[in-house]
């Protein structure tokens, strides 16, 4: 038959990938033929690395990549595709561009807690044997010319290789053979030379082998190596289409409320981190026991409303807790302002803000294992008031009580949010936009995320802060209503007069000032905002316009 020219399909991983068994499962195709690492020989050559058949593979294969890639990759050839399987490593500097911009190509990628300790067996690993880094590279610089690789993982091969290598053909564009799952063991023509010190296992094989059910014990000695490594799988790892996990099969990524922040930096303990990597340790209080303050804040117009106002609250929450180690105000202001800086977040912004009481030194509930002092961690998002303030909500009264002081104080903002979580599952069954809640005798307290006010008959009443937080969007509420001369009770509200109230809203950082049009089922006033909550609204409106304090370097346009 003569030769024509052919397809080349890359296949880039790092050793003991099981790039050998897919080698083998693409040369069962009838349409293909396969190169085992025909950049091998050049690779000795230009690092002088030491291998045991160092002198017979210089002596036998093509020692110069460019002639490798341009007479051997992209030679033509009598089969329709010619599969080559590379390690990523020996992709050197200096090598022909033709090796990435032509052919099709693929990363296959393994959990570096599975690479190391079967490498360990032929070679010391060592980070650049492992070739991880340059393998994102490849990533990244096919992605550069247009041509982002398919990613996919041996455990995938492992546990499905029917599906995995179907999905692969498909991202190729190629059919799929079922012949490539299966093969017979044995050494094989097509292996490089250096297969009796590499291929041992794979020679025992006829197929992709089911992954043990348990893994063997970790060799410690590699650790350091595995902490480098991971991240760098963890990346590519994020390209592979289909994840298989020992939980249930995971849940499609779901659409963010605001696109926007998908690409956002947080602040993490003392550096400014990505959305991916914006973690706490297992071993952090808020992990082990919900023990951690936070404070929700606002960007308005280049500035932020209430910042010490929030700051106060956060210290003095910190301190009911007796945390320890706790940052300054200073040096949280820098960290708030430094985050929003980064993401050029100046206007129609949140910031979670939470301060835990810090890693423990071993897993546990008493704050003596608390000795690395407090993480800081400054979430901004994108965020516009997350109520319908225009037309109102609509609130149910939940069966679950707020806190009472007797049991856990809510003049203290903590993590420990379960006592509102319990409230706003009853609001989401009752598909209301938050559920009211009262206090052991019955009386009003707030809603499970807001402070709540209720006009009657031109007086304006909010509960004591006994049960409720001392919500700052509250205190400014409760100033402007006194400023706007109207009358303002703060006193024990029971349920009915919120039920036959003429006008309903709540009030945070988060949502601002929300009508609320109807709660339990009852209409409130006519159904429509009413003209208390307007004027309150207007004023608010105007005071983030105004006041707040500056974020530096931001100029007004
Ligand atoms: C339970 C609860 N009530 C009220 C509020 C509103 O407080 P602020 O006005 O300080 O945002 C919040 C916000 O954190 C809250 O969690």
């Amino acid at each position: 038959m003569a030769e024509s020219e052919v397809e080349v399909i890359h296949s880039w991983s790092a050793p003991r990938s099981l790039s050998t068994s897919l080698m083998y499962s693409f040369s069962q195709r009838d349409d293909i033929e396969v190169l085992d690492e025909p950049l091998y020989a050049n690779f000795l050559r230009v690092t002088g690395l030491d291998r045991p058949y160092r002198e017979e593979l210089l002596s036998k294969m093509e020692a110069d990549g460019d002639k490798v890639t341009n007479d051997i990759i992209f030679a033509p050839g009598k089969k329709k595709y010619r599969f080559c399987k590379h390690i990523s490593k020996q992709r050197l500097q200096g090598l022909t561009d033709d090796l990435m911009k032509k052919g099709k190509h693929f990363i296959l990628i393994r959990n570096p807690l599975d690479i190391l300790p079967s490498f360990d067996k032929v070679v010391p690993p060592s980070f650049y044997e492992l070739g991880l880094a340059e393998l994102v590279c490849i990533y990244n610089e096919l992605r550069e010319i247009g041509k982002a690789p398919p990613v996919i993982d041996a455990a995938e091969l492992q546990q499905d290789p029917e599906a995995t290598l179907r999905s692969l053909c498909n991202d190729l564009e190629i059919p799929f053979q079922s012949a490539m799952l299966k093969w017979e063991a044995g050494p094989k023509p097509i292996d490089g030379l250096w297969a009796p010190w590499w291929y041992k296992s794979v020679h025992k094989s006829t197929g992709f082998e089911k992954p043990r059910k348990y893994p063997q014990p970790f060799p410690f000695s590699l650790y350091d190596l595995l902490e480098q490594s991971l991240p760098l799988y963890n990346m590519l790892r994020r390209h592979v289409k289909k994840k298989s996990s020992l939980l249930s099969p995971p849940l499609p990524n779901p659409d963010l409320p605001v696109p926007a922040n998908e690409k956002l930096l947080a602040w993490v303990g003392d550096e400014i981190v990505t959305r991916d990597s914006a973690k706490v340790s297992v071993f952090d209080s808020v992990v082990q026991g919900g023990d951690s303050v936070w404070e929700g804040l606002r960007v308005y117009n280049g500035k932020i409303f209430k910042l010490e106002e929030h700051l106060d609250r956060l210290f003095d929450s910190a301190k009911a807790l007796a945390f320890e180690n706790v940052p300054t105000q200073d040096e949280i202001k820098e960290a708030i302002f430094r985050t929003l800086i980064r993401n050029g977040m100046f206007d129609n912004s949140h910031i979670r803000l939470s301060l835990t009481r810090g890693k423990k030194v071993s897993s546990g509930m008493s704050p003596a294992f608390n000795l690395y002092g407090c993480t800081l961690i400054v979430l901004a998002e994108w965020k516009p008031p997350v109520y319908d303030n225009t037309r109102g909500i609509v609130l149910v009264t939940a069966t679950t009580r707020r806190n009472s002081p007797n049991n856990l104080d809510s003049k203290i903002h903590h993590n420990n949010l379960l006592n509102n979580i319990l409230a706003k599952i009853e609001g989401n069954n009752a598909k209301a936009d938050d559920a009211i809640m009262l206090d052991q005798d019955g009386y009003l307290s707030e809603t499970n995320a807001t402070n709540i006010f209720v006009v009657k008959k031109g007086r304006v009443l909010t509960p004591h802060a006994d049960y409720c937080l001392p919500g700052i969007t509250r205190a400014t509420v409760m100033d402007l209503v006194v400023k706007e001369q109207l009358i303002l009770e703060e006193r024990r509200i029971s349920l009915s007069e919120v039920h036959t109230a003429d006008e309903v809203w709540t009030t945070g950082t988060m949502g601002e000032l929300s009508p609320v049009v109807k709660v339990d089922g009852r209409i409130i006033g006519n159904g429509e905002v009413g003209p208390v909550t307007r004027r309150l609204q207007a004023a608010y409106k105007k005071l983030t316009e105004q006041s707040g304090v500056p974020i530096p370097t931001y100029l007004k346009t």
